[in-house]
């Protein structure tokens, strides 16, 4: 077993992801970047690495069983246990995404990643995550999941989006189902939003710094033992559902 901190980032390659991990590299922790793409995966490692952080590769598709199964296999082998997961990778599909003429191929990508992928891997760690002393999760949610918002006039909620929205509406409800499931436990999992942030997934047109938006990913994955479990909060606080 490691002594110090371990954490696994998905979508660790690039944009909010990268700086959670550095964030969490910050701490002194052990970070696992997880990417799907060998080269990006490899070139962020090198670039934490030579700002003073303990980060390792972890190949990793969220979309794939065989991918999610060794990506735990890895982290087993090197640390024994998972202290904290961020489920931050996710897709778009592309904006703007009008309900009445959606490519539904997309809205089932959206859902495969930002849903069922963040279920497939919180499933394949959890074995791990149950053997540390304080298990955190962190879904990377948006604001845009919030239906509240969506439907509060003069709410900024952004452009029509009939697969992003929704998929990051459900991720909301899929983690209040798992910290309803996981109440007794020392687990503690919730969504948050880290604002628009520029970054390839909107065109860089956010006005949050990647280092800002991840800020609420590392306050959640760095939680008291009785912090909030199945809650969905920005930097400001608790976000309406
Ligand atoms: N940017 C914003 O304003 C904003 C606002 C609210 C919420 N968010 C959320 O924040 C998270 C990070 O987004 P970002 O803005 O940093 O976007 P980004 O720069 O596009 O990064 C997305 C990351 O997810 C990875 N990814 C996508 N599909 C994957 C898959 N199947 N398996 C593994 N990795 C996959 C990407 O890997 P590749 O490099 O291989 O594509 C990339 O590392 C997302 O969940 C997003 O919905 C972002």
């Amino acid at each position: 077993m490691s002594e110090g901190t371990i954490a696994l980032v998905t979508g660790a390659n690039k944009g909010i992801g990268y700086e959670i991990a550095a964030g969490l590299g910050a701490l002194g922790w052990s970070v696992g970047v997880g990417a799907r793409n060998a080269e990006r995966r490899d070139a962020a490692v090198e670039k934490l690495r030579a700002g003073g952080v303990d980060a390792f590769g972890v190949p990793l598709d969220v979309t794939d069983d065989a991918s999610v199964t060794a990506a735990a296999r890895l982290v087993e082998e090197r640390a024994g246990r998972l202290d904290v997961l961020v489920n931050n990778a996710g897709v778009t599909g592309g904006m703007q995404q009008e309900p009445t003429t959606a490519d539904l191929a997309t809205v089932r990508t959206a859902v495969e990643t930002n849903v069922i992928g963040v279920m497939r891997v919180t499933n394949a760690m959890l074995p791990l995550l149950r053997r540390s002393a304080a298990p955190r999760i962190v879904n990377m949610s948006s604001g845009v999941g919030s239906l509240t918002l969506q439907t509060t006039p003069g709410a900024e909620t952004g452009p029509l989006s009939a697969a992003y929205s929704p998929s990051k509406s459900m991720l909301n409800a899929v983690t209040v189902q798992y910290a309803k499931e996981l109440r007794d436990t020392n687990i503690l999992i919730n969504a948050a939003c880290p604002g628009y942030v520029a970054t390839d997934l909107n065109g860089f047109r956010g006005h949050r710094t990647p280092e800002q938006g991840a800020a609420i990913a590392v306050r959640l994955a760095t939680l008291p033992d009785d912090g909030p479990t199945g809650g969905y909060f920005n930097d400001d606080g608790a976000l309406p559902w």
